[in-house]
């Protein structure tokens, strides 16, 4: 059965629920950093443009994004991860503060802190440079044992894997969540998705789940193929995120759609992120998971109408 819904329909969730809600974000934390400046000369030393840096900015990528986005809700957000001894990392647990994440950090001292650094001249793009490394062994390893420890002080568990090496012991952090009978969310990276196996929610975008079923030629084809991954994989559900589209939500009982609703896009970077920290959100808030898609979907809707801050707070939802 498909049924498509409206998001006028779902009533208010009192600030006082959502507070209530503690959500452990783990995954791949990134710094996103832009310098600005201006062109005026090419370099003597080879024929590339010299950029003369004149403004700075930083922001919280991957998996801190979405635990800035659950925060910014009104949730109690946490955020295990691991980063290196480096500026980066610093600037990260600063921003955290800011964003009014709790932080656990893992230090792994020879680990560049992952950052994409993008270096801008009059709105375009000229470079960007990344630093990044898979995180070593021991450090991963306590990650896990910490994870053990922040798992009964919280009530949803949001896995954000950007293929860093964060989540290495994905699969027994899932167990383990779901022994505590916590609800698992798992925004997925790559083509290997036994790793996942028995995750409560997975969040693939479109290309994402294509890569992992292949290209579908209808929609009765979508629903069968999602239909066996789940069955293989013990999903209990998927939530196919599908940009200009919206989203569909596939459980045992329906499959669920709604539509995009943005008037104007401006910025649909990090919507993805906003989209599973909403879901965690309402889930902690004890709100019904096909009642939290129509509120991340609402929350998808404002925060691609915006420039820049990349997260929705609660009296923006709730308007
Ligand atoms: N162009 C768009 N127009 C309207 N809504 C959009 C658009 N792009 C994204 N959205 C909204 O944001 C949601 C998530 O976007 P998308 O499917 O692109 O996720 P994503 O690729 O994981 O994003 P990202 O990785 O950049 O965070 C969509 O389901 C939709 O609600
Ligand atoms: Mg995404």
């Amino acid at each position: 059965m498909t049924v498509s819904s409206k998001p006028a329909d779902i009533p208010v969730v009192p600030l006082a629920r959502i507070c209530a809600a503690r959500v452990l974000v783990v995954g791949d934390v990134m710094l996103d950093r832009y310098w600005f400046g201006d062109v005026n000369r090419i370099s003597p030393e080879a024929p590339v443009p010299v950029v003369r840096v004149q403004k700075k900015e930083d922001r919280l990528g991957g998996a801190a994004n979405a635990a800035r986005n659950a925060a910014a809700l009104g949730a109690q957000a946490g955020l295990l991860c691991v980063v290196g001894h480096d500026e980066p990392g610093e600037r990260i647990v600063e921003l955290l503060g800011e964003s009014k994440v709790q932080g656990h950090m893992e230090r792994d001292p020879v680990l560049p802190t992952t950052i994409k650094l993008r270096v801008l001249s009059r709105q375009q793009q000229l470079l960007r440079v990344d630093f990044e490394n898979t995180p070593n062994h021991e450090v991963l390893r306590a990650c896990l044992a910490r994870f053990a420890e922040l798992l009964p002080q919280h009530d949803v568990i949001l896995l954000s894997d950007y293929a860093k090496g964060g989540l290495t012991h994905v699969t027994q952090m899932i167990s383990e969540a779901k022994r505590a009978s916590k609800p698992v969310l798992v925004d997925p990276k790559g083509d290997d998705w036994e790793r996942y196996r028995g995750a409560t929610l997975i969040t693939p975008n479109r290309a994402e789940l294509r890569e992992v079923v292949g290209q579908w030629k209808s929609e009765d084809d979508l629903h069968e193929r999602v239909k066996k991954l789940r069955e293989e994989l013990d999903f209990g559900a998927l939530l196919l995120t599908r940009s200009e589209e919206g989203m569909t939500l596939f459980t045992d009982s329906q499959v669920l759609h709604t539509s995009a609703e943005a008037r104007e896009v401006y910025d649909v970077s990090g919507a993805g992120d906003t989209v599973i920290a909403t879901v965690a959100t309402m889930l902690g808030a004890g709100v019904p998971l096909v009642d939290s898609i129509i509120y991340a979907n609402r929350a998808a809707d404002i925060v691609v109408g915006k420039l820049g801050t990349a997260t929705v707070e609660y009296n923006e939802l709730f308007a």
